[in-house]
């Protein structure tokens, strides 16, 4: 029987935190195992937010030897770049073209971005569109990723469906894909208790430095309900057994400073050894770049195949 298919991404927009990494690229590691999988750096998606050579391609590199570090291994995935594959905007065209301005306004994103900034680009737009073609485009079964990104998958779902019925007459052209969206770590809060994200300051970096790891934890808001300091439990139970954890916090229960220092420990144990791989890999940055550029070659097979496909279905290759 042949593998199951997954595909992700992450956007080169700044160093990963630890929900990043429980949310979705944990599971990247875990499921290339026994995957056929593609993980690929979103960089034309991060145009949106990076305007500026030198950050885009400090940001680029920077996601690639966060993937190395965790232990992404191009022997077992293809690890690459979306701007190297021109497919992917070039299906997000023809899907603008099926694709309605009230359909792609009820989406999350466009709606928080509406709420904060009244000159929204087209390129903000219309990033689901570009996600539909990320992802469409390798005709995976899975798509691990955060909460966050479910609107984003089904949105590529109803894509596939319209392409199909318009103009696959009875055949599934594009396979639909399914959200791959872990319970327990579907939205990973952060240092006051809201999701974690890098745009509200509340987020604790995935390679960290153990100083960083304290000053994180130190500000870590301890409201407490049953003498639990909530938010640090519910970081804690990302690195330790949950059973163990609330004897633990029993134990020690009101005695926060211990409990953050424990928490700094168990952190640091975790981190440390990241930290390691990643300076390792970044003493050859061509050799990593090599990866990327050779993940571009194959992506780019399987890419060309099914533009051909789609090119055939609407009709433009005479
Ligand atoms: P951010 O939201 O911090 O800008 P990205 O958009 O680059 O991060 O997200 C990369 C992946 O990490 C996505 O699959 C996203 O759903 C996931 N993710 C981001 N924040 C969290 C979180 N707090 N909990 C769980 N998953 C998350
Ligand atoms: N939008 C995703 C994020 O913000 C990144 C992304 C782009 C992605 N294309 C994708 C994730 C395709 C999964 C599949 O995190």
């Amino acid at each position: 029987m042949s593998k199951k298919i997954l595909l992700s991404g992450v956007k080169p927009t700044g160093s990963p935190h630890i929900g990043n990494y429980f949310g979705a690229m944990k599971q990247f590691v875990e499921l290339q195992k026994d995957h056929e999988g593609y993980i690929f750096i979103a960089d034309y998606h991060a145009l949106n937010f990076i305007q500026n050579k030198e950050e885009m391609e400090k940001n680029i590199v920077g996601v690639l030897l966060d993937y190395l570090a965790i232990g992404l291994d191009s022997n077992k995935i293809t690890i690459f770049k979306q701007s190297d594959i021109s497919e992917h905007t070039e299906l997000a065209w023809i899907f603008d073209t099926l694709t309605t301005m009230p359909y792609l306004m009820r989406a999350h994103a466009f709606k928080d971005a509406e709420a904060k900034n009244k000159e929204i680009s087209i390129g903000t737009f219309n990033y689901p569109m570009l996600m539909a073609a990320d992802i469409l485009l390798y005709s995976p079964d899975i798509v691990p990723v955060g909460q966050d990104q479910k609107q984003h998958v089904e949105i590529a779902r109803d894509t596939a469906e319209k392409f199909n019925r318009i103009f696959g007459k009875g055949n599934q052209i594009f396979k639909l894909p399914e959200p791959m969206i872990l319970e327990n770590v579907a939205i990973v809060p952060g240092t006051d208790g809201k999701k974690m994200s890098k745009s509200y300051n509340n987020h604790i970096p995935l390679f960290a430095t153990e100083e960083e790891i304290k000053k994180c934890v130190m500000s870590i808001v301890t409201d407490s309900s049953g003498g639990v300091p909530q938010n640090v439990f519910a970081i804690h139970k990302l690195f330790r057994n949950e059973k163990e954890l609330e004897k633990i916090y029993k134990e020690k229960e009101g005695k926060y400073k211990e409990l953050k220092e424990l928490l700094i420990e168990d952190i640091e144990n975790f981190i440390a050894p990241l930290r390691e791989k990643r300076k390792e890999f970044e003493k050859d940055i061509p050799a990593a770049l090599k990866i990327l550029k050779d993940g571009g070659i194959k992506a780019k097979k399987i890419a060309e195949e099914k533009m051909k496909e789609v090119k055939a279905q609407i009709g433009v290759i005479l």
